[in-house]
Protein backbone atom coordinates (compact mmCIF):
# COMPACT_ATOMS: atom_id res chain seq x y z
CA UNK A 1 0.00 0.00 0.00
CA UNK A 2 0.89 3.44 -0.89
CA UNK A 3 1.30 5.15 2.65
CA UNK A 4 -0.58 8.24 3.25
CA UNK A 5 -0.04 12.00 4.16
CA UNK A 6 -2.03 13.94 6.57
CA UNK A 7 -1.17 17.12 6.93
CA UNK A 8 -1.93 18.86 10.82
CA UNK A 9 -3.78 21.99 10.80
CA UNK A 10 -2.15 23.10 14.01
CA UNK A 11 0.35 24.77 12.64
CA UNK A 12 -1.72 26.66 9.34
CA UNK A 13 -2.35 30.36 9.64
CA UNK A 14 -5.38 30.77 11.13
CA UNK A 15 -6.24 33.79 9.90
CA UNK A 16 -6.61 32.47 6.46
CA UNK A 17 -8.05 29.27 7.45
CA UNK A 18 -9.95 28.62 4.06
CA UNK A 19 -6.90 29.40 1.89
CA UNK A 20 -5.23 26.39 3.90
CA UNK A 21 -7.68 24.13 3.71
CA UNK A 22 -7.43 24.83 -0.22
CA UNK A 23 -3.89 23.87 0.02
CA UNK A 24 -4.67 20.30 1.35
CA UNK A 25 -7.30 20.25 -0.89
CA UNK A 26 -5.57 20.89 -3.77
CA UNK A 27 -3.04 18.50 -2.79
CA UNK A 28 -2.30 14.91 -2.39
CA UNK A 29 -2.56 14.57 0.99
CA UNK A 30 -5.22 12.05 2.01
CA UNK A 31 -6.73 13.23 5.31
CA UNK A 32 -6.70 15.81 7.50
CA UNK A 33 -5.06 15.85 10.73
CA UNK A 34 -6.89 18.16 13.41
CA UNK A 35 -5.40 18.06 16.95
CA UNK A 36 -8.31 18.71 20.14
CA UNK A 37 -6.59 19.67 23.07
CA UNK A 38 -7.63 20.24 26.16
CA UNK A 39 -5.42 21.80 28.64
CA UNK A 40 -5.48 19.18 31.09
CA UNK A 41 -4.66 15.89 29.06
CA UNK A 42 -1.70 17.90 27.79
CA UNK A 43 -0.16 21.29 28.27
CA UNK A 44 -2.08 22.98 25.48
CA UNK A 45 -5.40 24.54 24.36
CA UNK A 46 -6.46 23.88 20.69
CA UNK A 47 -9.64 24.11 19.60
CA UNK A 48 -13.39 21.91 19.53
CA UNK A 49 -16.61 20.92 18.00
CA UNK A 50 -16.84 24.51 15.93
CA UNK A 51 -14.24 24.64 14.25
CA UNK A 52 -13.88 21.15 12.90
CA UNK A 53 -17.36 21.51 12.17
CA UNK A 54 -15.75 24.61 10.09
CA UNK A 55 -13.30 22.34 8.52
CA UNK A 56 -15.73 19.74 7.67
CA UNK A 57 -17.23 22.32 5.18
CA UNK A 58 -14.27 23.81 3.88
CA UNK A 59 -12.14 20.31 3.19
CA UNK A 60 -12.74 17.82 0.22
CA UNK A 61 -10.56 15.30 2.55
CA UNK A 62 -11.49 12.81 5.07
CA UNK A 63 -11.28 14.31 8.83
CA UNK A 64 -8.65 13.00 10.98
CA UNK A 65 -9.36 13.82 14.33
CA UNK A 66 -6.52 13.32 17.10
CA UNK A 67 -8.37 13.37 20.29
CA UNK A 68 -6.09 14.86 23.57
CA UNK A 69 -8.12 14.87 26.06
CA UNK A 70 -9.46 13.37 29.14
CA UNK A 71 -12.82 11.40 29.22
CA UNK A 72 -13.04 11.13 25.47
CA UNK A 73 -15.93 9.08 25.85
CA UNK A 74 -18.07 11.89 27.11
CA UNK A 75 -17.63 13.27 23.47
CA UNK A 76 -18.07 10.59 21.12
CA UNK A 77 -21.29 11.59 19.49
CA UNK A 78 -20.09 15.48 18.92
CA UNK A 79 -17.17 14.83 17.31
CA UNK A 80 -18.64 12.54 15.05
CA UNK A 81 -21.18 14.91 14.53
CA UNK A 82 -18.77 17.51 13.96
CA UNK A 83 -17.82 15.96 11.15
CA UNK A 84 -14.74 13.11 12.50
CA UNK A 85 -14.36 10.19 9.94
CA UNK A 86 -11.23 9.24 11.84
CA UNK A 87 -11.40 9.60 15.74
CA UNK A 88 -8.27 9.13 17.95
CA UNK A 89 -8.45 8.46 21.33
CA UNK A 90 -5.16 8.58 23.57
CA UNK A 91 -4.70 4.76 25.09
CA UNK A 92 -3.65 6.76 28.46
CA UNK A 93 -6.69 9.25 28.56
CA UNK A 94 -9.43 5.81 28.45
CA UNK A 95 -10.73 3.80 31.74
CA UNK A 96 -12.51 1.50 29.24
CA UNK A 97 -10.95 1.70 25.85
CA UNK A 98 -13.43 -1.33 24.73
CA UNK A 99 -16.43 0.48 25.07
CA UNK A 100 -14.99 3.60 23.47
CA UNK A 101 -13.63 1.51 20.63
CA UNK A 102 -17.44 0.39 20.25
CA UNK A 103 -19.20 3.33 20.21
CA UNK A 104 -16.59 5.28 17.73
CA UNK A 105 -17.37 2.54 15.55
CA UNK A 106 -21.19 2.30 16.54
CA UNK A 107 -21.68 5.83 15.37
CA UNK A 108 -19.69 5.25 11.95
CA UNK A 109 -16.43 6.64 12.57
CA UNK A 110 -13.26 4.84 12.16
CA UNK A 111 -11.16 3.50 15.64
CA UNK A 112 -8.09 5.24 16.39
CA UNK A 113 -5.87 4.29 19.88
CA UNK A 114 -3.26 6.63 20.51
CA UNK A 115 0.41 5.94 22.35
CA UNK A 116 2.23 8.19 23.85
CA UNK A 117 6.30 8.36 23.53
CA UNK A 118 6.63 6.06 26.47
CA UNK A 119 3.32 3.76 26.21
CA UNK A 120 4.52 0.66 24.99
CA UNK A 121 2.89 -1.20 22.04
CA UNK A 122 2.08 -4.38 23.93
CA UNK A 123 -0.93 -2.62 25.59
CA UNK A 124 -2.79 -3.03 22.50
CA UNK A 125 -2.93 -6.52 22.09
CA UNK A 126 -6.75 -7.12 22.77
CA UNK A 127 -7.84 -4.16 21.04
CA UNK A 128 -5.07 -4.40 18.11
CA UNK A 129 -8.09 -6.21 16.09
CA UNK A 130 -10.87 -3.67 16.63
CA UNK A 131 -8.94 -0.61 15.50
CA UNK A 132 -8.39 1.44 11.87
CA UNK A 133 -5.72 3.09 13.14
CA UNK A 134 -2.51 2.87 15.97
CA UNK A 135 -0.96 6.60 16.26
CA UNK A 136 2.42 6.23 18.01
CA UNK A 137 3.05 9.70 19.20
CA UNK A 138 7.34 10.61 17.99
CA UNK A 139 7.18 13.94 20.27
CA UNK A 140 5.36 14.07 23.74
CA UNK A 141 2.05 15.62 22.97
CA UNK A 142 1.13 19.10 23.57
CA UNK A 143 3.02 21.02 20.55
CA UNK A 144 3.63 21.48 16.77
CA UNK A 145 6.92 21.44 15.84
CA UNK A 146 8.71 19.24 18.50
CA UNK A 147 11.92 17.50 17.75
CA UNK A 148 11.14 13.69 16.51
CA UNK A 149 12.54 10.86 19.17
CA UNK A 150 14.84 8.21 17.65
CA UNK A 151 13.80 5.31 19.65
CA UNK A 152 10.21 5.57 18.01
CA UNK A 153 11.78 3.15 15.13
CA UNK A 154 12.43 0.17 17.28
CA UNK A 155 8.52 0.89 18.58
CA UNK A 156 7.17 0.74 15.23
CA UNK A 157 8.94 -2.16 14.30
CA UNK A 158 7.23 -3.64 17.74
CA UNK A 159 3.75 -2.58 16.84
CA UNK A 160 4.59 -4.18 12.98
CA UNK A 161 4.92 -7.37 14.40
CA UNK A 162 2.25 -7.54 16.90
CA UNK A 163 -0.42 -6.27 14.32
CA UNK A 164 1.04 -9.56 12.39
CA UNK A 165 0.72 -11.69 15.62
CA UNK A 166 -2.90 -10.15 15.92
CA UNK A 167 -4.29 -10.71 12.41
CA UNK A 168 -4.79 -6.74 12.52
CA UNK A 169 -5.11 -4.51 9.84
CA UNK A 170 -4.88 -1.21 11.87
CA UNK A 171 -2.87 1.57 9.27
CA UNK A 172 0.24 2.35 11.46
CA UNK A 173 0.26 6.30 12.25
CA UNK A 174 3.15 8.51 13.33
CA UNK A 175 2.67 12.38 14.02
CA UNK A 176 5.40 14.61 15.69
CA UNK A 177 8.63 15.81 14.01
CA UNK A 178 7.96 14.02 10.96
CA UNK A 179 10.00 16.04 7.88
CA UNK A 180 11.37 15.23 4.65
CA UNK A 181 14.86 13.56 6.08
CA UNK A 182 12.81 11.00 8.11
CA UNK A 183 9.43 10.51 6.53
CA UNK A 184 11.49 7.63 4.32
CA UNK A 185 12.99 5.96 7.02
CA UNK A 186 9.61 5.79 8.98
CA UNK A 187 7.77 4.36 5.70
CA UNK A 188 10.35 1.51 5.56
CA UNK A 189 10.22 0.60 9.49
CA UNK A 190 6.25 0.30 8.62
CA UNK A 191 4.05 3.59 8.77
CA UNK A 192 0.81 3.75 6.59
CA UNK A 193 0.40 7.39 7.99
CA UNK A 194 2.64 10.09 7.81
CA UNK A 195 1.09 13.22 9.81
CA UNK A 196 2.92 16.52 9.81
CA UNK A 197 2.31 20.33 10.61
CA UNK A 198 5.29 22.32 10.63
CA UNK A 199 7.21 20.55 8.13
CA UNK A 200 3.99 21.41 5.86
CA UNK A 201 3.10 24.94 6.88
CA UNK A 202 5.85 26.28 7.82
CA UNK A 203 7.66 25.23 4.37
CA UNK A 204 6.96 28.09 1.04
CA UNK A 205 4.88 25.85 -0.44
CA UNK A 206 3.12 23.21 0.97
CA UNK A 207 1.14 21.50 -2.24
CA UNK A 208 4.87 20.81 -3.17
CA UNK A 209 5.88 19.76 0.55
CA UNK A 210 2.77 17.64 0.41
CA UNK A 211 3.92 15.89 -2.73
CA UNK A 212 7.20 16.03 -1.33
CA UNK A 213 6.20 13.59 1.56
CA UNK A 214 4.17 11.55 -0.43
CA UNK A 215 6.56 10.37 -2.57
CA UNK A 216 9.62 9.88 -0.28
CA UNK A 217 9.33 5.97 -1.66
CA UNK A 218 9.91 6.94 -5.11
C1 LIG B 1 1.27 17.26 18.61
C2 LIG B 1 0.18 17.02 17.60
C3 LIG B 1 0.67 16.96 16.21
C4 LIG B 1 1.34 18.21 15.71
C5 LIG B 1 2.48 17.75 14.86
O1 LIG B 1 0.83 17.00 19.88
O2 LIG B 1 -0.50 15.82 17.86
O3 LIG B 1 -0.33 16.54 15.29
O4 LIG B 1 0.51 19.04 14.94
O5 LIG B 1 3.23 18.83 14.52
P1 LIG B 1 4.68 18.69 13.88
O6 LIG B 1 4.53 17.92 12.61
O7 LIG B 1 5.06 20.12 13.64
O8 LIG B 1 5.55 18.01 14.89
ZN1 LIG C 1 -1.87 14.95 16.22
Amino acid sequence: MNHLVAPSILTADFSCLKNEIKKINNSVADWVHIDVMDGVFVPNISFGFHLIETIKKLASKPLDVHLMIVEPHKFLNEFHEAGADVLTVHYEACKHLHRTVQVIKTLGMKPGVSLNPLTPVDLLEEILPELDLVLIMTVNPGYGGQKFIESSYEKIGNLVKLREKTGSKALIEVDGGVNLSNAKKLVEAGVDVLVAGNTVFSSDNPSKTIRALKEVMR
